[in-house]
């Protein structure tokens, strides 16, 4: 199969998995303790079944929206993840800010990218944002948030739900860490991949690009866990609320007493998510979560969903039960890892022809028209 072939994000995964070491696959694909949550993110979606209204003019479509003040095409935008170049050593972020750009969606960018956001910036012009951490060290987040905006980025996702990294067994199996170090488990897998293994050793090594000034010899999440500081509160959002004065986004959001938490210090919108079943190996799936959510806060701020979203349909279905808009997280890594920047834009492509097809089928015309009556309520048992 190739790339013109994979008519869905199932087949994208299909040929992420022929390209990639397991090591990188399974980072990419697995999640925390028995990955139960990160079966239920996708299983729970696939049982909500939907609706319809006939004799619409569906003619026109129009799926655009507004997402953290930036304008998009579609309903949907890319979740920030760590280190692309991990995924497609050559193509990295880059790869999928410009497959966004093109398809007119905004870019999130991981704090622990593997390349800088000053390269970033130089090499995309579309609407992004900048998913930060609270770190330990002020200095260092007054740093990073001047970097931000000196580099356009409009929007700061703070990730909530990472207070410590997740149980994620196949990283431990494989031996794996980011970067990736050398032993012999990784080495084996590496080499099997030779497509990977040339492009890997061909470009520049893969790190932590924002922060190549500091001196980091931990692996990445191990990084991220010592910088993370496990006493930061609510406070600390109020900081960095008066810190930044740009868009503000709390990823990791499950319960609408959170949700309420994240309007009262400020927030733009509240981010529900569980990290794609990667911490919390005993939560919810996180569709579940949003309708409480969305009945708590929905129209005092924005709503972001995300986990799980694989077709079109999927992002319907969150937009129906609440959400303004939807992020996507493995289906394009999928892409990334099938074929760099081809790869992602086969990844939205996918998803917006389905999602199009969906309003069509389901006789919507616009974003606002996706409610909660198209969610079907069974009546019999
Ligand atoms: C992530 N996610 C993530 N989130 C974040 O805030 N910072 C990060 O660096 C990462 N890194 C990361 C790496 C990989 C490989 C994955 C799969 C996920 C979580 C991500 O933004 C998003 O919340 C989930 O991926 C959504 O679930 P789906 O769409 O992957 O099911
Ligand atoms: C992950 C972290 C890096 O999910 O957010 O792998």
């Amino acid at each position: 199969m190739n790339l013109a072939h994979a008519h869905n994000i199932a087949d994208l995964r299909a040929l992420a998995r022929n390209r990639l070491p397991r090591m990188v696959f399974d980072y990419i694909d697995g999640g925390a303790d028995d990955e139960l949550t990160l079966q239920r993110n996708e299983q729970r979606l696939r049982d909500i079944e939907l609706i319809w209204d006939v004799l619409v003019d569906v003619e026109k479509l129009d799926a655009s929206t507004t997402i953290l003040g930036a304008p998009s095409k579609l309903p949907f935008f890319i979740s920030p993840t760590a280190s692309s170049r991990l995924f497609h050593p050559r193509g990295g972020e880059l790869a999928v800010a410009r497959a966004a750009q093109a398809a007119g969606i905004p870019y999130a960018c991981s704090t622990i990218a593997s390349t800088s956001m000053e390269d970033i910036a130089a090499g995309h012009q579309g609407p992004r944002f900048f998913q930060m951490y609270v770190w330990k060290d002020r200095g260092l987040i007054v740093e990073t948030l001047a970097r931000a905006k000196a580099a356009g980025f409009s929007a700061i996702l703070l990730t909530a739900d990472l207070p410590v990294p997740g149980n994620r067994e196949r990283d431990f199996r494989n031996m794996f860490t980011i970067p990736p170090k050398v032993n012999w488990k990784t080495a084996t897998q590496t080499l099997s991949r030779p497509g990977y293994l040339y492009d890997l050793i061909t470009t520049t090594p893969v790190k932590a690009a924002n922060f190549a000034h500091m001196r980091i010899d931990v692996s990445l999440i191990d990084f991220v866990a010592a910088q993370f500081s496990q006493k930061v509160t609510w406070d600390d959002v109020a900081w960095l609320r008066q810190n930044w004065g740009g868009k503000l986004a709390i990823k990791g959001i499950a319960t609408s007493e959170d949700a309420q938490r994240c309007i009262a210090a400020g927030a733009d919108a509240v981010w529900v998510s569980n990290h794609g079943g990667r911490q919390l190996g005993a939560a919810p799936a996180s569709i579940d979560t949003l309708p409480a959510i969305a009945d708590a806060i929905g129209g005092q701020t924005e709503i972001i969903f995300d986990g799980g979203v694989r077709r079109g349909t999927d992002i319907v279905k969150a937009l129906a039960l609440g959400a303004n808009s939807v992020a996507i997280g493995r289906a394009y890594l999928f892409g990334l890892a099938a074929a760099g920047e081809a790869g992602v834009a086969r990844a939205i492509a996918i998803l917006r022809n389905e999602l199009l097809q969906t309003m069509a089928l389901t006789g919507r015309t616009r974003i606002a028209a996706l409610t909660r009556d198209l969610v079907f309520r069974r009546t019999l048992p």
